[in-house]
């Protein structure tokens, strides 16, 4: 069966890609190398000993979607990671992220209506929560509005599908909202890009540990939690992406009980700043050199997922620890430095 990853190449869509094609399936990814490279292709095929169909391709083009679905009618079905993720970044280019983030979208779902049935997997966030009220977090928690354009066009992007649906029976589709993505492939072939000067906590610990940043700050430490840092729910990316895998197959399958589900997709444990910082010295046994400075504007203070729902009705669960997913980041590190 044929599968498109769009945004295949970036740091979940090629560990998705993997897990796909470990389960037996052709992978078409469309990427339009504005935040990867070529080059995790051969990541993909180092771990595989397969390579992907890969079209350099802009989704914002239309005609460019509707020739690439002429082209490729076997499509089974579609992993949408393609969109613009830095939260700051879309404070200041809010167009670029609606631009990027919803019109794509649209007109992969103009695609997918004009078929029999289709399969179809968002990658949302557990942005779309902003501060819960209650921990963990679970899939009823209302959806606040969004503290940036980035976290507006994950809302918007849910509410487009659901809608949909709503009179589309033909498309099936799931919302994945991940929690904290971090660490890498075990082989350390593929992993998260550095591009520029990281926004995410992880990429930002590894570097500092590596000696490419100075020093880490920690944003805040005077929150109202057990050591005064904000809490989220890192999860391993190789756990992240078969969950993916899982829910396609229950799309494909028809095991799906309405053609529109959200899943919470997270550890369900919070880890702290300092208690990620402390994760890596275990594992790197490495001292970090970190500094408590001010909070930094729209950050929440805690998150982490009930991940029953996930569980239960996909039947897939998080294996990793905060400690493994941290060494397998560390390795990736110390790989892309040689
Ligand atoms: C985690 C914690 C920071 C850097 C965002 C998006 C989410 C997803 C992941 C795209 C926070 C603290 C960070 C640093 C620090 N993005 N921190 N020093 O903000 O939870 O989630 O990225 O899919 O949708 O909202 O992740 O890694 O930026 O921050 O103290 O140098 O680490 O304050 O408490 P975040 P993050």
């Amino acid at each position: 069966m044929k599968i498109l990853v769009t945004g295949g190449l970036g740091f979940i869509g090629s560990h998705t890609t993997v897990e796909l094609q470990n389960k037996g399936y052709e992978v078409v990814i469309i990427d339009d190398l504005s935040n990867s490279t070529e080059k995790v292709l051969d990541g993909i095929v180092a771990i595989t000993g397969k390579k992907p169909v890969f079209e350099k391709l802009d989704l914002k083009e239309k005609s460019k979607v509707e020739d690439f679905f002429k082209r490729h009618q076997d499509i089974a079905g579609v992993i949408h990671f393609a969109a613009s993720k830095a939260v700051g970044e879309s404070v200041e280019k809010p167009l670029l992220y609606y631009e990027n983030n919803i019109g794509t979208l649209v007109y992969l779902l103009k695609e997918l209506s004009k078929k029999q049935r289709s399969s179809f997997i968002f990658s949302s966030s557990c942005t779309v929560y902003g501060q819960a009220d209650k921990m963990p977090i679970t899939e009823d928690a209302p959806v606040k509005a969004a503290e940036s354009p980035y976290g507006n066009t994950k809302q918007i992007g849910e509410e487009i599908i659901q809608e949909t649906c709503k009179v589309t029976p033909g498309i099936n589709a799931i919302a994945l909202r991940y929690f904290n993505p971090m660490g890498a492939h075990p082989s350390a072939e593929i992993g998260e890009l550095p591009i520029g000067v990281p926004q995410n906590l992880v990429p930002f610990i590894t570097q500092t540990g590596a000696g490419i940043r100075e020093q880490i700050s920690v944003f805040g430490g005077d929150y109202p939690t057990e050591d005064g840092t904000c809490i989220r729910d890192y999860i391993h990316v190789v756990d992240l992406a078969k969950a993916h895998v899982v829910a396609l197959e229950r799309l494909l399958n028809a095991k799906n009980e309405e053609n529109y589900e959200v899943f919470n997709v997270g550890t369900g444990k919070g880890s702290s700043v300092l208690e990620a910082i402390q994760s890596f010295e275990r594992v790197s046994g490495k001292k970090l050199n970190y500094k408590i400075v001010g909070r930094r504007p729209g950050d929440i203070m805690t998150a982490y997922a009930d991940t029953t729902k996930a569980n239960e009705v996909l039947g897939w669960k998080a294996e990793s620890t905060l400690d493994e997913a941290m060494k397998s980041a560390w390795l990736w590190e110390q790989k892309i430095r040689k």
